[in-house]
């Protein structure tokens, strides 16, 4: 008799590839996923580095290359970067505060084949805007709008939301639309690294989110087929966890600007972990063999009472990263499902966020920057 054939589980190809190319960034944003401790890794990957990664990654079965940070136009070989990965057969796309798109390099972005961009706006009024970025971006962003539907992109605009801009949302969204934006993103914004630090101060109201939901449904019948708008629930208003990332080490591969290899923006932070790095080892081997894309994958890890939840293969537990940030343990259920014991943690935020308890004046919010990272690294 034939011994039974055991089945393992054998993940499938990072599809998707982040290339953060640097942390440098312009702009000071109060929400940004970039760690808080980004001054601690100045050293970026040079270009070729990043075109052998592009090789390796797409030999391991990416197709979606997406260019980031930081902002990556601050990179002044990411049109050759892009030309590479165009060339190999990437779907390629440039996330982006516009800052340093001008016209000229729109052009050579175009030659080198790239394929679409996703401007960030902070808000529709230019007070917003600039004071939640900490600089004068807002008349740029608009030129930089039209400099890419010039150039015969599809425009997906990304605006963050949060408590300070969620009830001008329908400003926002008519702005988009009179920009000729394809896609409207309206993310709002997760609890992590900055956003984190400020999450009192951006913590919406259910009410609010009730009304900008409305509003946004309003719009999308108004609007029609000129564009299609996405609303993201933030979840500390949800009782079951995102499954966050798709699933760890399941679709997306990061790329830090040092060239630390992640599952997550932020998965750095976990301890016990060591990440690879694409300096010592390839991405095949990185993804489908190191210990930091194994740890949390599927579902071999969970305690109770992700262990024997009915939904766990819906959400996988939810995030490891916020599951550390709220209980310390990586390996716990995330505290935003209400079968969790830490839940209390997130139910506390929302209640004082429905009271609307902190006010901007009294809690001064943080601004993204290299000087306030190393501040907070030196422990100041
Ligand atoms: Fe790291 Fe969710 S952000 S696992």
């Amino acid at each position: 008799m034939n011994a039974p054939e055991v089945v393992k589980h054998q993940p499938g190809p990072p599809l998707w590839l982040l290339a953060e190319l640097t942390y440098r960034c312009p702009l000071h944003c109060v929400f940004c996923y970039n760690p808080v401790d980004f001054a601690h890794a100045p050293d970026e990957l040079c270009t070729d580095d990043w075109l052998r990664v592009l090789r390796e990654a797409r030999a391991a079965g990416s197709v979606q290359c997406g260019f980031s940070g930081g902002e990556p136009l601050l990179r002044d070989d990411l049109e050759v970067l892009v030309a590479e990965a165009h060339k190999l057969g990437f779907y390629t796309n440039l996330l982006t505060s516009g800052v340093g798109l001008t016209d000229a390099r729109a052009r050579a972005l175009k030659d080198a084949g790239l394929d679409h961009i996703q401007l960030s706006f902070q808000d529709s009024t230019r007070e917003l805007n600039d004071f939640l970025s900490h600089t004068r971006t807002f008349d740029l962003k608009q030129k930089v709008a039209a400099t890419i539907k010039d150039h015969g992109w599809p425009m997906v605009m990304n605006c963050v939301i949060h408590r300070l801009n969620i009830d001008y949302i329908d400003r926002i969204i008519d702005m988009a639309v009179e920009l000729g934006a394809e896609y409207l993103e309206l993310a709002n914004s997760q609890y992590y690294s900055w956003a984190m630090l400020n999450r009192d101060q951006l913590l919406p109201s259910r009410e609010q989110i009730e009304r900008a939901e409305r509003v946004t449904n309003e719009r999308r019948q108004r609007y029609g087929e000129r564009i299609r708008i996405f609303f993201v629930v933030p979840d500390y208003h949800e009782t079951r966890p995102k499954k966050c990332m798709n699933g760890w080490g399941n679709v997306f591969l990061t790329i830090t600007p040092d060239g630390t290899a992640l599952p997550c923006h932020t998965a750095r932070m976990l301890p016990g972990l060591a990440f690879p790095n694409v300096r010592d080892l390839d991405v095949r081997s990185i993804w489908f063999d190191s210990e930091g894309f194994n740890r949390y994958r599927g579902k071999g890890w969970m305690k109770e009472p992700c262990r024997s939840c009915p939904e766990q293969e819906k959400d996988l537990g939810g995030c490891r990263c916020q599951a550390f940030m709220l209980t310390g343990d990586p390996a716990a259920a995330d505290p935003v499902c209400d079968k969790s014991p830490a839940h209390h943690k997130v139910v506390e935020a929302v209640v004082r966020a429905e009271r609307g308890e902190v006010a901007v004046v009294a809690k001064p919010l943080v601004f993204r920057g290299p000087e306030e990272s190393r501040r907070r690294l030196a422990g100041l």
